[in-house]
């Protein structure tokens, strides 16, 4: 599943030559292939203020589209550069909530020549719906959209 998925995650970004068209194709991809993805959204950091601005999403539309460094799962991932895997979103205090549906996360950070320059974030209405196998899965999503971020001149 994931290396189907994967292969057509990069035809998308190939063929797509809008840098946010590419990465909405991306988001709608991954969330109707994966059932426990309910949400799956672009983060990328502002240019000089330290904050996280939604660029990209598929799922229940939110209005947290503007998170502060250190706020929520997002931002700490965004001082961290660190994987952040959560179980059971309940046990977290520092944690913003999109949805009152949403039950577990996960969000990798993404890195462009080093820098971490955003994050892929996924919401799951089910408890424990990620494991390793998802971080690895995207780790990879995440060094196709660099690189095609890359190709296009963007950093966002
Ligand atoms: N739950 C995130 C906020 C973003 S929403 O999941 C779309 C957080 O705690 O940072």
């Amino acid at each position: 599943m994931y290396t189907t998925l994967l292969s057509t995650i990069e035809q998308v970004l190939n063929a797509n030559p809008s840098v946010t068209d590419g990465l909405n194709e991306v988001c709608q991809k991954i969330q109707q292939t994966l059932p426990a993805y309910h949400w799956v959204g672009f983060y990328f950091h502002h240019n000089t203020k330290k904050e996280l601005h939604l660029k990209a999403y598929a799922g229940k539309p939110t209005t947290h589209t503007v998170i502060p460094f250190g706020k929520g799962i997002c931002g700490q991932v965004a001082l961290s550069n660190q994987n952040f895997i959560v179980d059971d979103v309940r046990e977290q205090d520092n944690y913003i909530a999109c949805s009152l549906d949403v039950k577990s996360e996960i969000v990798v950070p993404l890195f462009m020549d080093g820098l971490n320059i955003g994050q892929i974030d996924i919401d799951s209405n089910t408890a424990h719906a990620f494991s390793k196998a998802d971080e690895v899965f995207l780790v990879r999503v995440n060094t196709l959209v660099a690189a095609f971020l890359k190709r296009n001149n963007s950093t966002f």
